[in-house]
Parts: structure tokens; C-alpha cells; sequence
């Protein structure tokens, strides 16, 4: 209690709004991340090339350590100049300039002839992607060089710095040699995959193969993310060894998933897991993940969007928190996160990945986790105990993970907090990671001191994803990615391959589409109208970083463990949807109801039969079938995902009609969640000077101050608070509905100084309304003396349109704890009456609304009018904020599922989410053949 009272004074607080960034100070950002850049490359060039790493406080050559268990550095030095080769795909975008020079010193001086061992995976992300990306930028140029100096982009005075002073530029010349350097880096990583699984050693000397003795343990991410690279390589060269050993290994690595479609960590070249048998989504597997995804959308082949989809799916049910925000290691075996457990800076690509695979509503929430992580350490820890909340690993070697996650947002949602995280990132790199010649690691995120290297991926993805984020540069199109290292590939159309006809017929009726991001509009039902939240004023955006100050940082503290408090009302923990789970359809058994029978693993035709004109799915025989269920990204709720071996596509129905569903089957003749209120609701209250009127009020904002925002249960009775349509009547209980205005707030004074619970008012008299002042109002109430009928039905009588209730006060230290049911629940309950909806109490106060908070919240309001003697006004807002509150109450309106329904046909519901693509028919209209 005592520290409820305290938090009274931050609550007065208004909600964020959306601070735009202007676009010339965008441009400046984007000016000024190409300096970086080209400090940090210009510095390489002239302290360090030829060597494959600049050291960058002591501005010198960083070579290969005679030490060869120093991995760290000799997995990636190769002797071929890595910095180099890692930067040239970047050198078009953002210092076109030293292109030319930079294409002609790799092509001239570039050889992996080379006595070294190195790391496959690291080879073929850093040079192999760098070679074929700058292959590609090479064929796409003019013939004609002094076409090709329009085409770079280069003016007569940035080509004094490098290439000539005449206004031509031949750099195709060198397209041959640099796809021969790319097939012969390939050629010397194959015999890696001469293992009796096909997954390949992590390590290969580049002359002279595999050595005897090599460790036969490698990494899910090291071994399954060469698709790209191998299959743009083997179509580019008509060589097809690369595509299709790096394909074998994806596969080998999936087939030995385990039964809730999780891999380990490492795995040997036997195909083994090794232990600790963790799974998660970050160093080790990250790429793994994003290549499935990358590889469907570049390769466009099913097989591995089917794969990813599938990871995805388990990702979501096992490796994600159930707040929808932190995605922690797992034991494969207990499927529980071990004790200490660590979320990495690696595993912030994943929003990256998130929005890639259309589920932008989880990227923004684990891009916020990450987020606090940077702002907290002003740089990326390089491992965060997530349950203390401590770093573990301090370091910060200058990596794009969160970087690129922060463009992809960007990207997708065009919300300006983009911008400003990007600002942070590039003043932060700026202040503490730029040295004379370069940009050195961080050894130590909190103390700020540096250590002497700089990695290449520092040039070519994190500097190149703030340029990114910063510049106009037109998102890729079909067909095309950037690597986990950031070289863009793509795949031309004249080398993808067609889907087999077996697998076109199975994509019939497909049709893949990305939910749109919405940016929150709170206040009105127009999006264009009303005020623009964006991700800074959405309801979870505090609770993620309690996530990672604590609760405690912000001055407030946790008080049941559900609920914390933030400057701007209450945050409640959110939770999420269950992801994916399967249901068995079966029929019931009438001598034995529990008998559920056997599955039947690989329906045939009698039972399952995909339509070959629509591509829907048929279900006729229900009988031991197993039906994969997922969450949908756009928040409607659930579709259908597999029925056993057959998989359903987006866009695809699943259509039953076996009359043994009869009569067992929840068949609505209206939608099912039509005219409900949403459960909850946020609720904003304003105040005004005592003497403002509330006839008419146009909308929020304009003269009262936003004293706080809170979280409101709707009541099962009374009227709907369903948004405002236009053929709603003009009658005074229509503005007591979703963002329509702010109505006055009636606090009745308290009895006894104890409560206000309103179930004796008389008169709107006694209250002391001003009808000249006033047109409609709503009675603050407090729990408790009469049912929550009762208080609605006073209300009306005083006429007011509606009812605010507040919870019981909470209990006060040393005072017994009530007996359950006593109506003494924390937190927030939806009120409810005990009668049938059609009963005639129920239906009496059809035209005034109920809507019940926190005691708290009614302590703050009394404050204010009482002691600073001014009226508060409440509007009502959806939470709108992200999927799961949202759709309710609109996805029918918009929705094709219900059109052309017929009578007797239905949806599956699970819990109060609708199985979107099911459809269940009962043929005879529920009466027997
Ligand atoms: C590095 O490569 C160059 C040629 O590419 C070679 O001349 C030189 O000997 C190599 N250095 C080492 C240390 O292997
Ligand atoms: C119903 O359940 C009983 C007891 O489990 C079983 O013996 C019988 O075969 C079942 N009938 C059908 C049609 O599955
Ligand atoms: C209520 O509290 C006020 C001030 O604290 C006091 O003057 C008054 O007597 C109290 N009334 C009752 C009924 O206890």
C-alpha cells in the first residue's frame, strides 16, 4: 500500500506521443554513418591491407595467431585481405568511390591457395556471400565504362580519390575473376562434406581439405547455413555439388529434430547431438533459422519455408516466454530454460527474421527487449543472464545483430522510434567504439574499455544496416536477401527452378499474404484520425523494460507480481496465445465417450482429398485424424496448419463434412464473437478546470490534461462497448462507446470515509450536478454493498449513461485475508449478473454500460477533484496495441471467411479464438439422412 500512495506522484503524466525525426536530420545521420564508414575502411586500407583485420588502436596489421587454438582469430583469417572482401558489397552503397579499386585489388591479388584452417561457415558468409554479391553487382552493370561511372554513382571528383581522373570505369572487366575466386573458395570447402551424414566438418584447411584428427563437432548454425551462398554459387556456375551438399545438410540437420521439431545446439559430424542439448535462438542456431526463411523466399522453394514455418512454430511454443518477449535457451529433453540462462547479443537478429516472415507483431516486442539492452549498456552486452537480469558477458566486438533487426522494423512499420534507436546506436558506436584509424571492440560494455581489433563485419553489416535504416534505399524485391553477413544475392529469374507439378497442385488456392502493420491510432476508429501512439506509447512498451531495469529502476516496484506501475498508469504482464498445439477430431464413442481412436498417420483419400479445382482440403472421415493448429500473425486468431503428413497453405481451406461432427459441433448462425465488447479496455482519463462544460466536447486533448491511462474490464451486461459505427443513432448511450469523447466522471462523495458504493443515490441532485454544464455523465462506484446490477440500475435511474467500478481497496499489512469469493480479487474482474442475458433485469439496462478498474485508480481520481478541485473525464480507447486484444471486435467486418457461409456451417472455436481456414458443414442441417 505504501507504495501505491508513493506512486501517486509520477502518475500525472502524459502519454508519449510520436515524436517524429525531420528528414534532413535523417539525412545528416545518414551522412554521418558514411563518414564511419569510410573513417573505418580508409583506415583498413592504410594500416592494414593486405592483412585480413586492422588493429584499431594501435593502427596496425592484425594477422593469423601462430597459436592455432586461438579460433577466435584463425577461423576467419584466411590471408585473402577479409576485411576487404567483407566490405565490397557495401562499397556501392555507401562509398561508391573505392569500388573500382577495391574490386581490382581482390580480383588481381586475391588466392585461397592458402595454408590455413578455417572455418567453413565463416568462409562462405564473409567472402564466398561478398564474391557472389559483388559478381552480381558487376553483371548488372553497363558494358560501356563510362556508362558504368553513371551507373556507381561517381562524380569526376570522388573518382580522384581512387580509380582515375577521367570520367570511365571499367570494373566489369573483372566479373569473370571474381566468380572464378568465388568457385574456386567453393571448390576448396567441399571436402568438409565428405562425412557419412553430409553434415561438414566446421573446419577445413583451405590447400590441403580436411585434417586427420579434425573435430567432428559442429554447429547447428555453422552447418545449416550455407544455402544461399552454395546454391546461388551452383546456378551461377552450373555446378551443382554445392547446392546440393549444402542442401543434404539442412535436411540431415531437420531429420534429426526432436518430436516438438527443436534441434540441439552442436551436433557431431555423425549425427549425433552433443551435449548440453540446448535449444534456442542464438549462437550456435541463429542462421540456421533465418537461411530457412531466406532460402524460401530466395530459392522459392517450399521445402524450406515448410521447415522454417515448422521451427517457427516450435520456436514460438517452447523458446519464447509467455509474456511474448524474451526467447531463452531450452533443454531439448525438460523443454525448460536451465538456471542460470542467458539470451545473447546474437539472437537480436531474430526480429530481422521475425519481419521477414510476416509476423511483425512478436519482432517489435523482441526488438524491445533488445532495445533496453542497448539503452541500458549504451552497446550490446555480448550475453545478459535474463532471470537476474546481470550481465554475463560484457564484451562488444561492434556486431549488426540488432542493427538490422532495428532496419527490418523500420522497414516494416515506418514508426520514427526506428530513427531514434538508430540515432542512439550511431552516437554510442560513434562516442565509444571509434579510435584514430578505425573502430575498436569493446571489451567492456560498462567500464567502456576497448581492445584491439575490428572485426570486418563492423564495416560491412552494422554500419551498413545504419546506413540502411537511414537512407531511402528501396527494400530488396522477390527473389532476393542479404545474407547473415549482409551481401545482398538474389536469384534471377532465368535460374529458379519451377515447382514440380505435384507440388503446384499442392500450392493451388495458395495465397500468401503479410499482415499489414497497422500503426496504433488510439482514439478514434479512423486510423487517420485521432492520436498516434507508435511503439513508445504502446501498453508493453514500459513492461519490456522492466524486463531489463527491473522493476525497481524506475522507482516503482512489482506489487503482486502481475502488475507493475510505470509513469503513464498500469502495465499489466501480457501473455500470449498458446502458438501451436494439435487437436484430434474424432467421433464420439458411445459405450466408451473417452475412447479416442488410433491416429492414423498417413490418411488416404477416404478420409483426407485435397479439391484439385479450389486446392481446399475435404475432410470426410474425421477418424484418427490429427490437425496442426497455429496462431496466425495477423492476430485473427487460428488456422489450420497440417492435417497429419498434408499441409495446409495459406490462403487454403479446410473444409469437414462428416457427419459424424453432427450435433457435435458449435454451428453459429452468427459469428461467434459479433457484438461483444472487447474484455478489456484502456481507459484514459483527462481533467479540465472546474468551470469547463462537457456539452459537446470535440475530442480528447484539446483542453483538459491527460492525467492518466488504465486497463478497464467491461462488464457481460449492459451495453456493448463495441467502436462507434456511422448508423448508430445519435442517443447519449452511442457516447459511451470506443473513442468517441471524454465524458464527465460523478464521484459521489465517500460514506463513512469509507466507501462510495452507490447503491442508495436518489437523485442526480444530491450528487450536485450542473445540468447546464453536463450532458452526460458516468458514476464512479466503488465494489461491494449491492450487485453490480444493482449499482447499474441506479445509475440509469439517475441518468446517468454508465457505471465506472473500482476494486476493494487492497488489504492493509497484518489484515486477514478474506475468504475467496468475498469479491476481494486483485486485480481486474469482468462483472458479471446472475441472470440470463434475455432476463428482464439484464435487458432494462441494455442502454447503460459497466466498466470496472482498480481501486487505485479511483483513489487518483477522488485526489484530483477533491483536493485540486478539478473535473476528470473518461474516454474509452481499444487496446489496440497488438494482436491478441485486438481483432475481436472488428475481424468479421472485414473478413471474406464469413461471406458466403452457408446455414449449418460453422467455425471451430478454441477458447475465444476462431479456427479461421476450418470450416465445418453439416450436410443434413443437423437432422438424421
Ligand atoms: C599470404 O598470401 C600471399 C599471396 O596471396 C602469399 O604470398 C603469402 O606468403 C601469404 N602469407 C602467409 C603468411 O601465408
Ligand atoms: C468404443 O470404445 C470401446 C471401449 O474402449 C471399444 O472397445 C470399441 O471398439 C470402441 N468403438 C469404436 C467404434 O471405436
Ligand atoms: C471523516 O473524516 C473527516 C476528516 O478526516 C472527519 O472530520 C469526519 O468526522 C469523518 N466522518 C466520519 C463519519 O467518520
Amino acid at each position: 500500500m505504501r507504495r501505491i500512495y508513493a506512486a501517486w506522484l509520477i502518475l500525472l503524466l502524459h502519454l508519449p506521443g510520436v515524436w517524429c525525426m525531420s528528414e534532413q536530420r535523417r539525412e545528416e545521420l545518414r551522412v554521418e554513418t558514411a563518414s564511419l564508414f569510410k573513417h573505418g575502411y580508409e583506415g583498413y586500407m592504410k594500416y592494414a591491407y593486405p592483412a585480413d583485420e586492422l588493429r584499431p588502436l594501435s593502427c596496425g596489421p592484425l594477422h593469423r595467431d601462430p597459436d592455432p587454438n586461438n579460433i577466435g582469430i584463425n577461423d576467419i583469417h584466411a590471408n585473402v585481405s577479409m576485411t576487404l572482401l567483407d566490405v565490397l558489397s557495401s562499397l556501392p552503397l555507401i562509398h561508391p568511390s573505392a569500388f573500382p579499386k577495391a574490386v581490382q585489388l581482390v580480383a588481381e591479388k586475391v588466392s585461397f591457395d592458402q595454408d590455413v584452417k578455417v572455418q567453413v561457415f565463416e568462409l562462405t558468409i564473409r567472402a564466398l556471400g561478398a564474391l557472389l554479391s559483388t559478381y552480381q553487382t558487376l553483371d548488372d552493370l553497363p558494358d560501356d565504362p563510362s556508362e558504368q561511372f553513371t551507373a556507381l554513382g561517381l562524380s569526376d571528383e570522388g573518382s580522384l580519390l581512387s580509380w582515375s581522373k577521367k570520367s570511365t570505369v571499367d570494373v566489369k572487366q573483372y566479373k569473370g575473376r571474381i566468380l572464378e575466386l568465388a568457385h574456386d573458395l567453393g571448390k576448396r570447402l567441399l571436402p568438409a562434406f565428405d562425412t557419412i551424414t553430409g553434415i561438414p566438418y566446421a573446419r577445413v584447411n583451405l590447400k590441403y581439405g580436411v585434417l586427420k584428427g579434425e573435430s567432428i563437432e559442429t554447429c547447428t548454425a555453422g552447418a545449416g547455413s550455407l544455402l544461399l551462398e552454395f546454391a546461388l554459387l551452383s546456378r551461377l556456375t552450373n555446378d551443382d555439388r554445392f547446392e546440393r551438399l549444402a542442401h543434404s545438410a539442412y535436411l540431415a540437420l531437420w531429420n534429426r529434430r526432436s518430436a516438438q521439431n527443436l534441434l540441439g545446439n552442436t551436433i557431431g559430424t555423425h549425427g549425433h547431438w552433443l551435449a548440453p542439448g540446448m535449444s534456442g535462438v542464438g549462437a550456435g542456431m541463429d542462421s540456421f533459422f533465418e537461411y530457412g526463411v531466406k532460402a524460401g523466399v530466395m530459392l522459392d522453394d517450399d521445402t524450406y519455408n515448410d521447415i522454417f514455418y515448422d521451427s517457427y512454430a516450435a520456436i514460438q511454443t517452447y523458446i519464447r516466454t509467455n509474456d511474448g518477449f524474451i526467447y531463452r535457451p531450452i533443454q531439448t529433453r525438460l523443454l525448460q530454460p536451465a538456471n542460470p540462462s542467458t539470451i545473447d547479443s546474437l539472437s537480436a537478429f531474430l526480429p530481422a527474421m521475425q519481419v521477414l516472415a510476416g509476423d511483425v507483431v512478436s519482432a517489435i516486442k523482441s526488438h524491445l527487449v533488445f532495445w533496453n539492452l542497448w539503452r541500458k549498456h549504451d552497446a550490446m552486452p555480448e550475453s545478459w543472464l535474463w532471470q537476474e537480469r546481470k550481465t554475463e558477458w560484457t564484451g562488444y566486438p561492434g556486431r549488426p545483430e540488432f542493427i538490422e533487426s532495428t532496419y527490418y522494423l523500420y522497414q516494416a512499420t515506418k514508426d520514427p522510434f526506428y530513427l531514434r534507436v538508430g540515432e542512439k546506436i550511431l552516437s554510442d558506436l560513434k562516442k565509444r567504439t571509434k579510435t584514430k584509424c578505425g573502430f575498436a571492440t569493446l571489451k567492456n560494455v560498462m567500464t567502456g574499455e576497448q581492445e584491439d581489433r575490428m572485426e570486418s563485419f563492423m564495416l560491412s553489416e552494422s554500419l551498413k544496416y545504419l546506413y540502411l535504416l537511414f537512407a531511402d534505399t528501396p527494400f530488396p524485391n522477390s527473389n532476393t536477401v542479404f545474407t547473415t553477413e549482409g551481401h545482398p544475392l538474389r536469384m534471377p529469374k532465368d535460374l529458379l527452378k519451377a515447382p514440380s507439378t505435384p507440388r503446384r497442385a499442392m500450392r493451388k488456392g495458395e495465397n500468401p499474404t503479410c499482415p499489414v502493420y497497422r500503426f496504433v491510432t488510439v482514439g478514434s476508429t479512423i486510423p487517420s484520425q485521432g492520436i498516434i501512439v507508435g511503439i513508445e506509447g504502446r501498453e508493453d512498451y514500459d513492461y519490456a523494460r522492466s524486463l531489463i531495469y527491473g522493476w525497481d529502476a524506475t522507482g516503482v516496484d512489482i506489487e503482486d507480481g502481475r502488475r507493475i506501475w510505470y509513469d503513464g498508469g498500469i502495465c499489466k504482464v501480457p501473455s500470449e496465445p498458446k502458438f501451436a498445439f494439435e487437436i484430434v477430431l474424432s467421433p464420439l464413442n458411445v459405450t466408451d465417450p473417452t475412447a479416442v481412436p488410433p491416429e492414423d498417420p498417413s490418411p488416404g483419400p477416404s478420409k483426407v482429398e485435397q479439391d484439385l479445382a479450389t486446392g481446399d482440403y475435404v475432410i470426410s472421415d474425421i477418424e484418427g485424424l490429427r490437425l496442426g493448429v497455429r496462431w496466425r500473425f495477423d492476430g485473427r486468431g487460428y488456422d489450420v496448419a497440417n492435417i497429419g503428413p498434408h499441409r495446409i497453405r495459406q490462403g487454403q481451406n479446410v473444409i469437414v463434412q462428416d457427419p459424424a461432427m453432427r450435433g457435435h459441433l458449435p454451428i453459429p448462425s452468427t459469428p461467434p464473437v459479433d457484438s461483444h465488447s472487447p474484455p478489456e479496455l484502456l481507459l484514459r482519463f483527462i481533467s479540465y478546470p472546474a468551470s469547463t462544460a462537457f456539452v459537446n466536447i470535440p475530442s480528447s486533448g484539446t483542453q483538459g490534461q491527460i492525467l492518466l491511462h488504465a486497463v478497464g474490464a467491461t462488464a457481460t451486461f449492459g451495453i456493448d462497448f463495441v467502436p462507434i459505427s456511422t448508423k448508430d443513432s445519435a442517443s447519449s448511450s452511442s457516447l459511451w462507446r470506443i473513442g468517441v469523447r471524454p465524458i464527465r466522471l460523478i464521484i459521489p462523495p465517500k460514506v463513512d470515509n469509507q466507501s462510495y458504493q452507490g447503491c442508495a443515490i436518489k437523485s442526480s441532485e444530491y450528487l450536485g450536478i450542473n445540468h447546464e454544464l453536463t450532458d452526460s455523465f458516468v458514476l464512479v462506484v466503488s465494489r461491494g454493498g449491492c450487485t453490480f446490477l444493482e449499482k447499474l440500475e441506479v445509475a440509469k435511474k439517475i441518468g446517468a449513461i454508465g457505471v465506472l467500478v473500482v476494486g476493494h481497496a487492497p488489504l492493509a499489512e497484518g489484515e486477514p485475508v478474506p475468504p475467496e469469493g468475498q469479491g476481494f480479487e486483485e486485480g481486474l474482474i469482468r462483472p458479471s449478473a446472475e441472470f440470463e442475458e434475455s432476463h428482464p433485469k439484464n435487458q432494462a439496462v441494455r442502454d447503460v454500460g459497466m466498466i470496472y478498474t482498480e481501486w487505485v485508480i479511483g483513489e487518483v481520481l477522488r485526489r484530483i477533484v477533491e483536493e485540486e478541485n478539478k473535473l476528470v473525464a473518461i474516454e474509452i480507447l481499444s487496446i489496440d496495441a497488438d494482436a491478441g486484444a485486438r481483432a475481436e471486435s472488428d475481424y468479421h467486418k472485414d473478413d471474406s471467411s464469413w461471406k458466403g457461409r452457408e446455414k449449418n456451417e460453422g467455425l471451430l472455436m478454441v477458447g475465444q479464438w476462431p479456427i479461421m481456414n476450418l470450416r465445418v458443414i453439416d450436410r443434413y442441417g443437423g437432422k438424421p439422412p
